[in-house]
């Protein structure tokens, strides 16, 4: 019997406490470029964002944002890629403090490598799953977050790993401070009525008014890489823009 406990408890969480969380894509892609080491041994460290997974942080104990960021509003880009858009916003934004979460230590050392051309100081990364990092933020933390291009997982038996499910809109919903933005850019159209379908259920309000809220791209937009791969293989891109209305 104890046996069985304990088999059923191993689905559930790790020894240490932590959740089993399925993470179903890429950590690491071909050999990292010599200086994309160097940036990742030199630079990563110093712009973490501190202690974030569980092996380091097993109490969950909440991230110390202030002392980030001092009381700069505070966005995060979820699955940044090669972080061309993180650089772009913070160049942008001075006054802001950007949190970029990424697993795949290649985009990681390619946002290493763009921080340290644009010269820009208010990046911090979490180099992990996003889950991880929704557990030690604190509620209403976030001004904004920004999911572009968000793996698609095409096939209907793979949707419940898309992010627009209730596993990552749920914690999305309470770090995200009232009246908090939260962008999705996707070209898949069964991604854009799943996203529809779900947002709103979790606190958000859609913004669009018209077809062209949706068409055109937000007036700050860079395209990402995988924008550009969409456009160039003939897909659509959709721009959505959600409100948090919670409390409201
Ligand atoms: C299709 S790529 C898009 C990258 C980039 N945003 C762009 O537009 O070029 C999706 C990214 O989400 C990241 N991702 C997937 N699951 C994630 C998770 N649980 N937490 C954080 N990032 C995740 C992937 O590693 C991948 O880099």
């Amino acid at each position: 019997m104890k046996r069985k406990h304990d088999q059923d408890m191993s689905r559930e969480s790790h020894p240490s406490g932590a959740p089993w969380r399925n993470f179903y894509g890429r950590l690491k892609g071909k050999a990292l470029r010599k200086s994309q080491q160097t940036w990742l041994d030199e630079d990563l460290g110093r712009l973490s964002l501190g202690a974030v997974g569980w092996d380091v942080n097993p109490e969950r104990k909440e991230v110390d944002l202030a002392s980030l960021f001092g009381n700069r509003p505070i966005w995060l880009e979820i699955g940044f890629g090669g972080g061309e858009h993180m650089v772009h916003q913070a160049m942008r934004n001075p006054d802001v403090g950007l949190i970029g979460c990424e697993p795949y230590i290649n985009g990681v050392a390619m946002l290493l490598g763009k921080i340290r051309e644009a010269g820009c100081d208010n990046i911090r990364i979490h180099p992990g799953d996003v889950r991880d990092l929704f557990d030690v933020l604190p509620e209403n933390s976030i001004s904004r977050a920004f999911l572009l291009y968000p793996d698609p997982w095409p096939k209907a038996r793979h949707h419940r790993r898309r992010f627009v499910t209730p596993e990552h809109l749920e914690p999305l919903a309470r770090v995200l401070r009232p009246g908090g933005i939260f962008r999705v850019a996707t070209d898949i159209p069964d991604y854009v009525r799943q996203t529809l379908e779900q947002v709103p259920r979790h606190g958000f309000e859609w913004l669009a008014e018209r077809p062209k809220d949706w068409r055109r791209p937000w007036d700050d937009w860079l395209p990402t890489r995988y924008e550009k791969k969409a456009l160039r293989e003939g897909r659509v891109p959709h721009y959505l823009t959600f409100r948090s209305v919670k409390g409201c």
